[in-house]
C-alpha cells in the first residue's frame, strides 16, 4: 500500500476517504510538525498533503526517495521549491480557482473595515467608552466612487475587480505580465509607480517570489496617498512590516487591512499598538465550503499523481517525463 503523509488536521471526514487506499501518516493535531518531524513523516511517504506552512526543499526531497507528489492545500506555493521538485521528478500541485470568491470577499471585508474604522470603533464601544454620539465621530475614508488599485491581476485580482463595479469604482492594476483586455474586468493597466500614486485604496494579491519580497517598502508607501488604505491578502514578506508600522504610525497612509504577515504567526509588535489597522489571522480563504473545496481538489491532485495520471492542477509539467514511479 502506498503511504501518504497529511501534515495538518484537515477536515477528518475528507481525509478518512484516503484511508481505504493508502496508509496514512496523519498529523491530526493542530501543532505544526517541526522540520525534523516533517522529514521523518516524509522519509518513506509516496505522497504528501500540505499547507503553505510546510517547506519542501531539496533536502526534504533528497531524504524522501519514494515521494512522488507534494499536494499543497493552498493556491500559493512559495513553500515549495518548484525547481527542486522538478529536478527530483516530484509532481507539485496547488488549489487554484476554488478560493477566488472567498478570498476576494475577505479583501473587501478588510478594505471596508479599515476604511470605515470598524475594528477601532468596536473596540472603543466594547470598552464602554460610548457615552454620547457626536456628529464627527469615527469619520472614515470614502470607498464608493474612488479609485481602487490592484497589484496582481490574476484570478483573485479579477474577482476583486468585479466587486468594485458595485461600488462605482474606477479600477487600475499592475501585473507582471500583460493581461488580455477581455480578462481585465474593465480595469486599466498602469506602472507600479502609477498604481501607488493614483490608487485611493490598494489591494495586494501578487504571489510571493524573491522578486516580490518587500515590494511594498518604505519608498513604495511614501508614493501612496495619505488617505489611502492598503490591504494585503497575498503573502507576508511582500510588505515590509516594519516600514508599514512606521507609515501607519506617522499617518503617511490612512489605514491597513492585513491577513498575512512577515513572520506569521508572530506579528510585528508595532501592529498591535496601532488603531488604524485591521488584523486577521490568515483566514482569507476560510469559509467551510471553500476550505472543503480546497481539500477536495488537493486530494484529487494527490490521487491522480499516485495513480500515474496527470493531476488537474499540476505546477511543474516539466517533471512529467522523469517523474518518480
Ligand atoms: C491557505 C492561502 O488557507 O491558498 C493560499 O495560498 O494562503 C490560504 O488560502 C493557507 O495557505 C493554507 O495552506
Amino acid at each position: 500500500m502506498m503511504r501518504v503523509a497529511v501534515t495538518r488536521r484537515i477536515f477528518p471526514e475528507l481525509i478518512e476517504g484516503l484511508r481505504a487506499d493508502f496508509e496514512l501518516v496523519d498529523n491530526q493535531s493542530d501543532a505544526t510538525w517541526t522540520p525534523k518531524e516533517l522529514h521523518a513523516a516524509l522519509a518513506d511517504a509516496d505522497g504528501a498533503l500540505l499547507t503553505s506552512g510546510e517547506r519542501i526543499d531539496d533536502a526534504v526531497l533528497t531524504q524522501s526517495p519514494r515521494l512522488k507528489v507534494v499536494s499543497n492545500v493552498a493556491v500559493g506555493y512559495n513553500n515549495l521549491d518548484l525547481a527542486a521538485c522538478t529536478r527530483h521528478g516530484v509532481l507539485a500541485t496547488n488549489t487554484p480557482d476554488v478560493l477566488n470568491e472567498a478570498v476576494a470577499d475577505h479583501a473587501w471585508a478588510l478594505l471596508l473595515a479599515a476604511a470605515r474604522r470598524v475594528g477601532e470603533s468596536e473596540r472603543w464601544l466594547r470598552a464602554g467608552l460610548w457615552k454620547r454620539w457626536t456628529f464627527d465621530m469615527y469619520l472614515g475614508a470614502e470607498v464608493s466612487g474612488t479609485t481602487l488599485g490592484i497589484l496582481g491581476m490574476g484570478r483573485i485580482g479579477r474577482a476583486i475587480a468585479r466587486r468594485a463595479a458595485g461600488f462605482g469604482m474606477k479600477v487600475i492594476y499592475h501585473n507582471r505580465s500583460a493581461v488580455p483586455p477581455e480578462l481585465a474586468e474593465g480595469a486599466r493597466g498602469v506602472t507600479l509607480t502609477e498604481l501607488l500614486q493614483q490608487s485611493d485604496h490598494l489591494i495586494l494579491v501578487v504571489p510571493y517570489t524573491t522578486a516580490a519580497h518587500h515590494l511594498i517598502d518604505g519608498g513604495a508607501l511614501a508614493e501612496m496617498k495619505r488617505t489611502a488604505v492598503l490591504v494585503n491578502i497575498a503573502r507576508g514578506g511582500i510588505v515590509d512590516d516594519a516600514a508599514l508600522v512606521a507609515a501607519l504610525r506617522e499617518g503617511r497612509i490612512a489605514a491597513a487591512g492585513l491577513d498575512v504577515y512577515e513572520n506569521e504567526p508572530a506579528l510585528h509588535p508595532g501592529l498591535l499598538e496601532l488603531e488604524n489597522v485591521v488584523l486577521t489571522p490568515h483566514i482569507a480563504s476560510a469559509t467551510r465550503a471553500t476550505r472543503q473545496a480546497m481539500a477536495q481538489l488537493a486530494i484529487r491532485n494527490l490521487r491522480a499523481a499516485l495513480a500515474g495520471e496527470v493531476p488537474p492542477s499540476l505546477l511543474n509539467p516539466e517533471a512529467l517525463d522523469h517523474r518518480r514511479r
